[in-house]
């Protein structure tokens, strides 16, 4: 990988009071010279990665996916590189997506190149192909001042990173107060998952719907960062395919010490879990929208409510589950995959009327781009962007918690 260019910050001695890594910033500094900055899901947006679609490949079968060509699961699922058509119809809008946000004031970087039909050799395992870099979301994380690299949980996506190094080594060069750290990489081995769960009938995935344990099993640490959703000093992670537990319980014992708290949320109706932003999104302080096929586990929805938070369902997505593209393997639900500009400002699919309307009545400017080519890429609008800078500070938004450390 060429990181040309992005070493040319001398190594100067920190400024004192920074310690060797990012810790919260002391309320006194100013917001705006932070290069990395960003709490919530919310504040004003002022830097933006969007992703990119080029050398995009399928998604191949492996023991943590087994993905399926929609209403044919009996045709085998293409693999290698995706058609150039299609690369470019995702561009497209991802490009789309790009300049709106330029037209609000923000500053919108794109991933370096990275060829995906690579494949992948480790000493435990072997994959024929990569993935893409469509979803930043799913990757790389902000945590105030510090920069989170996930550990993945499916091997073509085990090296997704690489195309987002020079950003981060630019961050990281440009402020001695930005914080990286790269997640430790599970094994990805054989063991590491559990492959009969692709098999399990559908009344099996009932019956065990409270045990959280899906097609990965819980000796490594593993965790995708779209499985996070941060509300100021509260950090919800879903349990669930691409997140353990012995995932949730790295982030708590790498965030607590940082001032965060961490809460483990279920969604028990989602047989499938794999990324927590089509499922439960916050977008502004005291608001959730969530998805009436998946209610909080019982007991869960107690802090928000408690601390007046207001969880409001959203309406039906405008296509079913057998109209969605006939390679995306994510449900109809990225309908409520918005991205907040603002808490003011919000950005909706084009098609998804209902939902616009509900953000106009809920108080939010709503902006829209057509977005659906780029869902056979595994996400929407929250998905394929990824906030390294939004306007303001770390904020307690639940006063009234009893919450339980680990130490
Ligand atoms: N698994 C989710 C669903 O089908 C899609 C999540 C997409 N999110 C993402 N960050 N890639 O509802």
């Amino acid at each position: 990988m060429d990181l040309a260019g992005v070493h040319g910050t001398s190594l100067e001695p920190l400024p004192l009071q920074m310690g060797d890594r990012a810790m919260p910033h002391d309320p006194a500094t100013p917001q705006d010279s932070l290069a990395v900055n960003s709490w919530n899901e919310w504040d004003p947006l002022e830097e933006m990665i969007v992703g990119s679609a080029d050398n995009a490949s399928f998604e191949p079968t492996e023991p943590g996916s087994r993905p399926a060509i929609r209403n044919r699961p009996e045709t085998p699922f293409p693999t290698g590189p995706k058609s150039q058509e299609a690369v470019d119809l995702a561009n497209e809008e991802l490009a789309g997506l790009a300049d709106l946000l330029r037209s609000q004031g923000v500053t919108v970087r794109r991933p370096g190149p990275h060829d995906f039909s690579a494949p992948v050799r480790t000493p435990d395992f072997e994959v024929e192909n990569q993935y893409c870099a469509v979803c930043p979301r799913d990757v790389m994380i902000t945590m105030g001042n510090e920069i989170i690299e996930a550990t993945m949980s499916r091997r073509a996506r085990y090296f997704e990173y690489q195309p987002y190094r020079k950003l981060v080594y630019e961050y990281w060069n440009s402020d001695p107060r930005v914080g990286w750290t790269t997640a430790p990489k599970p094994s990805m081995a054989d063991g590491m998952y559990r492959e009969e769960f692709w098999d399990w009938p559908l009344e099996k995935r009932h019956e065990r719907m409270h045990s959280f344990e899906f097609c990965v099993h819980q000796d490594e640490v593993v965790f995708d960062a779209a499985d996070i959703s941060r509300l100021g000093r509260d950090i919800l992670v879903q349990e669930s395919m691409t997140t353990n537990r012995a995932g949730v319980h790295w982030l708590k014992r790498h965030l607590e010490p940082r001032g965060f708290r961490v809460h483990a949320v279920h969604f028990p109706l989602d047989f499938f879990p794999s990324h927590i932003d089509c499922t439960f999104v916050p977008v502004r302080p005291g608001l959730i929208l969530t998805n009436p096929d998946r209610p909080l586990r019982e007991g869960e929805e107690a802090m928000f409510l408690r601390n007046d938070w207001e969880l409001v369902d959203v309406p039906e997505p405008v296509l079913g589950n057998h109209e969605m593209p006939q390679y995306c393997q994510s449900s109809k639900w990225l309908s409520m995959n918005v991205l907040s500009i603002s808490p003011t400002k919000v950005v909706v699919e084009e098609q998804e009327k209902p939902l616009q309307d509900l953000m106009a009545k809920l108080d939010f400017e709503v902006f829209t781009v057509p977005f659906r080519n780029v869902f056979e890429y595994g996400g929407s609008l929250h998905c394929a962007t990824w906030d390294v800078r939004r306007r303001g500070t770390r904020e307690d938004y639940f006063p009234d918690l009893d919450y339980r450390p680990l130490v």
